[in-house]
């Protein structure tokens, strides 16, 4: 088995008003390509920031890392946003759905980041991947007229378009009720037996537990890294 994320001595600062917030003091992490991460501990510890950092949304401010065994800390902006549309599918709290789109187009929206032309086949695997998560017969809703749990749905199919490397979600049952949240990780649960590698950040106990792994954060460093299996 390969690495699919390795980060080395990975520091971040943010600035603000002169003064620098050292957030994340030195990490050192690997992942395995199909592992199951949740990413745990109180807020403000630093899981949105790191889960950002490996999802190629924000940068390092020293250290290494390492995507696919391709080093992206140095990487332009440009470089990144590439590598985020090629190898990566994002899962948020809140969906970050658009809302004057239906289902299918939203599922789409990954592959117009990449100028793919959307065309017959495209449209069936939007259409399958619908499918997939329950929604064919949701297909020309509009995010208003979709629960939670659905849109939430959406966004896992979204994710999924462009058969990405990892998926990273933060908080994904924020905002789900208990049954809701049960089908949303039942779903990316099977999506990592199928091979993919998923990176959650929670705050939630019984949602860590559908992890594989569970890597706690305290005041920008690792406190334990446990496996569940
Ligand atoms: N863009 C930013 N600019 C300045 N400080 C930030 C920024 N994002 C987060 N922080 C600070 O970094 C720390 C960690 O934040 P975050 O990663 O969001 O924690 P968590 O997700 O664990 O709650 C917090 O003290 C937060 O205020
Ligand atoms: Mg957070």
């Amino acid at each position: 088995m390969s690495y699919i994320v390795r980060i080395v001595d990975l520091h971040k600062y943010y600035y603000l008003g002169g003064e620098a917030l050292h957030v994340l003091k030195g990490l050192n992490l690997e992942i395995f390509e199909g592992d199951f991460v949740a990413l745990m501990g109180p807020s403000g510890s630093g899981k949105s920031t790191l889960l950002n950092i490996l999802g190629c949304l924000d940068r390092l401010s020293d250290g290494k890392y390492e995507l696919s065994e391709v080093d992206v800390s140095h990487m332009a902006d440009d470089e990144l946003s590439e590598v985020r549309s090629r190898y990566l599918g994002f899962i948020f709290q809140s969906y970050n759905l658009l809302p004057q789109y239906t289902v299918v187009e939203n599922i789409e929206v990954p592959l117009l980041y990449q100028n793919i032309k959307l065309n017959e086949i495209t449209k069936q695997r939007c259409l399958a991947l619908a499918d997939m998560v329950g929604l064919g017969s949701r297909l020309d809703h509009r995010p208003f007229q979709l629960s939670g749990g659905q849109q939430q749905r959406v966004a896992i199919a979204r994710a999924l378009v462009n058969d990405p490397h990892v998926i990273l979600a933060d908080e994904p049952t924020g905002n789900l009720d208990t049954k809701t949240s049960v089908e949303i990780m039942t779903m990316l649960r099977k999506l990592n037996q199928a091979g993919k590698t998923i990176i959650m950040v929670t705050h939630e106990n019984d949602i860590a537990e559908w992890a594989r792994r569970v890597i706690r954060l305290r005041d920008g460093v690792i406190e334990s890294d446990i496996r569940n299996d």
